[in-house]
């Protein structure tokens, strides 16, 4: 049962009502509605059911974007219809990244074909008024709008905050939505601003959000496009809706879970396990599933080969690292002998790096081990060659360097403003 109390309503919008929580002034419950809309309200029809679908499926996309890294307004859901989520003064803008040409975008840009593909995906803003059906604003309009919300100057470095969050949104939901042969062809995103002055994704991320296109058909298209395009809307075209909705929101199952990938860390000796130990906490970190064994390819060369073989019998995608000092006999017969990737990763002391690092360089011909120098690096290296298959380690790689970009931005936002 609920286990916050209801303030009161705070704003109510078309689909949904936002109220108070007596327990917490910093959060807020979100109610959806059982309506959906189109053309600014101009079309509107109930749709029973379809408050549960919508929340279901906001409540999974944010647990996707909370979990890679990605600050969201999500705190966690409430009942069927309703979740709990930062309180955001809201930015008035509504962010669109096009990864194809299609809908307006066409109107706007005659001659350019539909599904023309853009790379880097494309990114346009409009100012949410609907009086004015949503004008499409420059960068240039949003910071001369200069609106102060929840504290803080929209600048030019709120709007590329903004935007870059905007971009991996997208492509952390393009990567994921792969897994279901789905095409994410364009979304918009809302921004908020919590009571700690943060930039947080906030509003909600459903089907009215986004052109999903199941086998990247437009045909197929189960998104509340479906619902714009009727000429007339009959109660058979809403059921067909509310399932299509449903079946986005039963697919996203499929997509917010996948088993951690597994990184095999080797070590020559137990006396490198601390430094071992360091490469696992940065694995952990990227969603990976670390496991250390320690085997010297000099002294127990048999059982370094058959450990090597549990792992190549298993049939699963596992990334190897070696930690051996001194002379790294280890990474070399790891990867003289398996089709697994492997990665030295010497744990080097100042006083013989330049004796001990060519060992683990200068390999005999036929080895593509690789190495790097630092715990956080192997880590890293093991999660790019896993986001390669998994869309969830791919996720957090993107929001890593976002959180990078964001703290640069920061750092030096503050120091212009010292
Ligand atoms: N985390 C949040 N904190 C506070 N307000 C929020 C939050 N998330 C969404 N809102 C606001 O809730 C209001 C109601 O949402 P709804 O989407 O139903 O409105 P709407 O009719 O679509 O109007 P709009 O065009 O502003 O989205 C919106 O103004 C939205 O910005
Ligand atoms: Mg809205």
């Amino acid at each position: 049962m609920a286990d916050y109390k209801l303030g009161k309503l705070i704003n109510e919008g078309k689909t949904k009502k936002i109220y108070e929580l007596l327990n917490d002034a910093t959060l807020c419950l979100l109610k959806s509605k059982d309506r959906i809309t189109a053309g600014d309200g101009v079309r509107s029809h109930d749709l029973e059911g379809k408050a549960e679908i919508s929340t279901s499926t906001t409540v999974k996309v944010f647990r996707l974007l909370n979990q890679a890294g990605v600050k969201t307004a999500y705190v966690k859901s409430a009942d069927p219809k309703c979740f709990i989520a930062k309180k955001c003064d809201m930015v008035p803008i509504e962010w669109v990244t096009r990864r194809l040409a299609t809908g307006s975008f066409l109107k706007r840009h005659p001659g350019v074909p539909e599904c023309y593909r853009f790379n880097p995906p494309l990114q346009e803003t409009f100012y949410k008024d609907d009086a004015n059906h949503d004008p499409q604003w420059s960068d240039q309009q949003i910071i001369s709008a200069g609106f102060e919300i929840g504290g803080i100057k929209i600048t030019k470095d709120e709007v590329d905050i903004m935007k870059r969050m905007t971009l991996v949104v997208f492509e952390i939901l393009e990567r994921a939505w792969t897994v279901r042969d789905s095409a994410l062809i364009d979304m918009k995103i809302e921004f908020g601003i919590d009571s700690d002055g943060e930039i947080l994704v906030a509003d909600i991320i459903d089907s009215d959000s986004w052109r999903l296109w199941p086998s990247g058909d437009k045909k197929l298209m189960k998104d509340k496009q479906v619902y714009r395009n009727l000429a007339t809307v009959t109660q058979q075209n809403l059921e067909t809706i509310k399932r299509n909705f449903k079946w986005v929101e039963e697919q996203l199952d499929y997509v917010i879970e996948a088993p951690s990938p597994l990184v095999v860390i080797f070590m020559g000796s137990p006396s490198d396990e601390a430094y071992c130990q360091e490469i696992a906490k940065h694995a952990t970190a990227l969603g990976l599933n670390p496991q250390l064994r320690v085997c010297s390819a000099h002294k127990g060369t048999l059982d370094t080969v058959n450990i090597l073989a549990e792992y190549e019998g298993s049939g699963e995608n596992v990334v190897l690292i070696a930690v051996a000092g001194r002379s790294n006999g280890l990474g070399p017969v790891l990867s003289g002998n398996t089709v697994l990737p492997v990665i030295n990763c010497p744990p080097l002391k100042s006083d013989n790096i330049e004796r001990s690092v060519w060992s683990s360089l200068d390999v005999p011909s036929g080895l593509g081990c690789t190495t790097v120098v630092y715990p956080e690096a192997a880590a890293l290296a093991a999660a790019q060659i896993h986001a390669m298959h998994n869309h969830l380690i791919w996720a957090r790689l993107r929001a890593k360097q976002l959180a990078n970009f964001l703290s640069l931005k920061r750092a030096d936002s503050k120091l212009r403003k010292s």
